[in-house]
């Protein structure tokens, strides 16, 4: 079992502490091998033989990823996750007081507790290899580095930039980390043994590392209280403001970091031991958690049910349509998965503009520092665009993102067929059209299927993928390997109007419509929603949708389910003036240089929406909120995800609803199903047979049922 994750072996006087935990693909340390790393650690630091101590991993690619994150969804009280935190900071102590030289030799992740452990030693080497990652991520599962990361980090690096990497959770390359200060020593994998050795014997005679001070005016500011007070407060209101109140991590992390400067770095272990111990065991933790292992299964998962086809190699990518959508698609395929992209459209203007908005996805990595010159040249020499099918022969993947016009869409499907060999999948981007409509026809409508993107592509991370009850397995986990080659987070939906997504959308996008024409303000309606968690509200989020967009979707919707989905006519109006929004800089908000700015007085006027009626905060919040909820059971129930995880992560990764909550069916579980059925009869009561509760949360709520049932 866990013996075999910490071994050590004895050269020349530097013991080499070696981590591998059994079985898993990552170096996440579970309690019993921290306890045998502390008592390993104790033995070598009384051996007189051992003048110096490295660890290193002998896991392929993996430092250490910090703590085994499935420890935390085991706590049951704070006490238990106070003394799980205390144990984690002896072993981090020992290293911190070891009497001889301790280096971490890092190749692979090294986060969470793994960083925290490399800054307690003596000297740090990392390889100059894209999968060495160095970061604090545990304000993403709603906790804070409570490991003495809040107290060293900040004191190696200068606060400022120990806070962005703390508050954030991101991690950085090891050239950056080294540039940061972080890491003493940057080398090529192949010489990282030899150079923790020959640090090894320079640091056990007395050499020591002369540290460049980061920045002498961040260190004053650091050392001066008045200076501190100004850097924490603004640390503190850029937090509030991007968390709403809502992830209480942060705002912890930032406690422990200030007090730790004000009274030293044991008064900071014990605040962050307490802190910790508040949020592991916290709802908010919980769902983040949740969350945080939903993607991991994803990412494993094939996308159909085992024994599952090998997915095919995917290194031929023709894109027809390279709009908006295709462009970008093409772009992301490139910088990711490094395949090469031949787009067709219409005509080479057209063709020309797609390759420019591909070669932006690529030119915005390259000047972020996240793509190097020559990884630019080489990632933009694959992509290419044509007006005919030259090129499309011998693609493996055929993705089109044409106009929203089934017909449109039926007809290029022919066309594609005519070009491509018999092992090429063909995918559509459609929104809304569904799948079996498009493959009317073909001769092969098995390879066929939907990869639903959302925009911004590069950004957004999720990919919803559309099977018909034609679609072949093969071509499922293709796609689906696709897809995460891109870096997304990929669930497979059924072939159902607007799929997962977009269905729950459009009752949310139609309430907000009718609360408009009820004369209730869009700052209103935007504030509460975001004021429930919603990273924007859905009044701006229709302008970032695109009106027409929304307007198209929303008609199918309502053709295929009828009155419940019934939108108000305010967007052929706003339509009609020239609003589509945010691409057109008109829309419900007023836009500057493309930001988003006051609401537009001149919009709402056309919608009759000028001043602000009385309806109760809470009926807003709960309108819009219940009206999603109710369709993502609706949706659920017809099996349009597989399974309740799936749905959620859709409507967190899609949609932006509030990861604290765990996604609208862990919200519904949480809530209560009685009570939600009960909100819902109060809400169709007063506003209409639309919110009459979904026939399967009003059976699950009788029987007692969960959509997640406990393990
Ligand atoms: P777009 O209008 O920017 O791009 C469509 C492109 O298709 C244009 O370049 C056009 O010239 C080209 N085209 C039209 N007919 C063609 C033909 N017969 N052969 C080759 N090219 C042809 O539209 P956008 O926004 O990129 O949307 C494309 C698809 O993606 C639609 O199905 C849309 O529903 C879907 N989609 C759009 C999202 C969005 O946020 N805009 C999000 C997710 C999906």
């Amino acid at each position: 079992m866990t013996t075999a994750a910490v071994t050590s072996r004895l050269e020349h006087g530097t013991a080499w502490v070696e981590l591998n935990v059994p079985g898993e693909a990552v170096n996440a340390l579970p309690p019993d091998a921290w306890t045998e790393l502390d008592r390993l650690l104790g033995r070598l630091n009384r051996d007189d033989d051992v003048r110096a101590v490295v660890l290193i991993s002998r896991k392929p690619g993996s430092y250490i990823a910090g703590v085994d994150i499935k420890i935390f969804g085991a706590l049951r009280t704070r006490d238990e996750a106070h003394t799980l935190v205390r144990a984690g900071q002896d072993v981090v102590e020992r290293v911190a007081r070891m009497q001889i030289p301790v280096i971490s030799a890092i190749h692979g992740a090294c986060l969470g507790g793994g960083l925290e452990l490399a800054l307690a030693g003596t000297y740090r080497i990392a390889t100059d290899d894209d999968r060495t990652r160095i970061g604090l991520p545990e304000v993403q599962v709603g906790i804070l580095p409570a490991l003495g990361g809040c107290q060293r980090l900040p004191r190696l690096i200068g606060v400022q930039r120990a806070l962005d990497l703390i508050l954030t959770g991101k991690s950085v390359s090891a050239t950056r980390a080294y540039r940061m200060g972080i890491v003493d020593e940057l080398v090529h994998p192949a010489i990282l043994e030899q150079a923790a050795g020959a640090a090894a014997s320079r640091l056990s005679t007395g050499w020591r590392p002369r540290r460049r001070r980061f920045n002498v005016a961040a260190w004053a500011m650091d050392r001066n209280p008045v200076g501190r007070r100004v850097v924490f407060g603004a640390a503190r209101k850029q937090v509030e403001k991007k968390t709403g109140g809502h992830y209480p991590a942060p705002l912890a992390a930032l406690q422990a970091v200030e007090h730790g400067l004000q009274h030293g770095i044991e008064a900071g272990l014990d605040i962050e031991a307490t802190l910790f111990a508040e949020l592991a065991v916290s709802g908010v933790s919980r769902n983040l958690v949740r969350i945080f292992f939903a993607t991991t299964a994803l990412k494993k998962e094939s996308g159909v049910a085992e024994p599952a086809p090998t997915p095919k190699p995917v290194t031929k990518v023709g894109i027809v349509g390279a709009g908006f959508m295709g462009a970008a698609i093409g772009g992301v395929a490139s910088l990711r998965a490094g395949s090469d992209v031949r787009f067709r459209d219409r005509d080479l203007a057209s063709v020309g503009r797609g390759l420019s908005i591909a070669e932006g996805v690529l030119r915005d990595q390259h000047d972020r520092g996240r793509l190097s010159k020559h990884d630019f040249s080489r990632r933009r020499s694959l992509l290419s665009g044509t007006d005919d099918w030259s090129g499309f022969r011998r693609a493996d993947l055929v993705i089109e993102a044409v106009f929203e016009d089934p017909d449109l869409k039926r007809s290029v499907f022919a066309d594609i067929e005519a070009q491509v060999e018999n092992g090429c999948v063909l995918a559509s981007n459609t929104s809304t059209i569904p799948i079996a409509q498009i493959v009317e026809g073909l001769a092969h409508p098995e390879r066929v299927l939907g990869m639903h993107f959302f925009s911004p592509v590069e950004k957004m991370p999720l990919l919803e993928i559309i099977v018909t009850e034609q679609t072949a397995p093969w071509a499922t986990t293709t796609a689906v390997a696709f897809g995460k080659q891109l870096g997304k987070t990929v669930i497979v939906v059924a072939d159902q109007p607007g799929f997962w997504v977009n269905r729950m959308l459009a009752p949310y996008l139609t309430e907000t419509g009718r609360l408009l024409l009820e004369g209730v303000s869009a700052e209103t309606i935007d504030r509460e929603m975001t004021r429930f968690g919603f990273p924007i509200g859905p009044v701006a989020l229709m302008d970032e949708i695109g009106l027409d967009v929304v307007h198209k979707a929303s008609a199918v919707l309502h053709r295929a389910f009828g009155a419940r989905l019934a939108p108000t006519d305010i967007l052929p109006r706003m339509l009609e003036d020239g609003r589509l929004g945010k691409k057109r800089a008109r829309g419900f908000y007023r836009y500057e240089d493309g930001k988003r700015r006051e609401v537009d007085q001149a919009a709402l006027e056309l919608v009759n929406a000028a001043t602000d009626m009385e309806i109760r905060r809470e009926d807003v919040q709960a309108r819009l909120v219940f009206s999603l909820l109710n369709e993502a059971v609706v949706a659920f129930d017809a099996g349009v995800v597989r399974n309740a995880r799936d749905g959620d992560i859709g409507a967190v990764f899609g949609i932006g609803f509030p990861a604290f909550r765990g996604g609208p069916l862990r919200y519904l579980d949480e809530y209560g199903l009685t009570n939600a059925t009960a909100t819902l009869e109060e809400l169709a009561r007063t506003y209409g047979e639309r919110f009459e509760p979904a026939p399967r949360l009003a059976a699950m709520a009788t029987n007692n049922e969960l959509f997640h049932p406990p393990a």
